[in-house]
């Protein structure tokens, strides 16, 4: 099977919003998504100035290619599971 792909975006803007707490997923995963995951760090994504709002959306981080904004760990790893049970 291959692995679900999980960038996080380490940019200064969703790092100071929250990203380093999602990199955890990369050193302490939860055992059930821990071998189906491919973790991508990436400096930033951009999607922080394409945003209409003044409000900035971040921290960003795609799974599989889908953006998830303002993103936090529980959300990734719901998403990543999401995926798994849609396999
Ligand atoms: S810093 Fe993350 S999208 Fe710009």
């Amino acid at each position: 099977m291959e692995k679900i792909k999980v960038k996080i975006c380490c940019g200064t803007s969703c790092f100071v919003m929250g990203a380093a707490q999602i990199q955890m997923l990369e050193f302490d995963p939860p055992a059930d998504i821990k071998d189906k995951i491919e973790i991508e760090e990436t400096r930033c994504m951009n999607h922080c100035h394409n945003t209409a709002s003044k409000y900035n959306k971040g921290p960003f981080v795609e799974v599989n290619g889908e953006l998830i904004e303002e993103a936090n760990f529980e959300k990734v790893v719901n998403k990543i599971r999401e995926i798994l049970n849609q396999e």
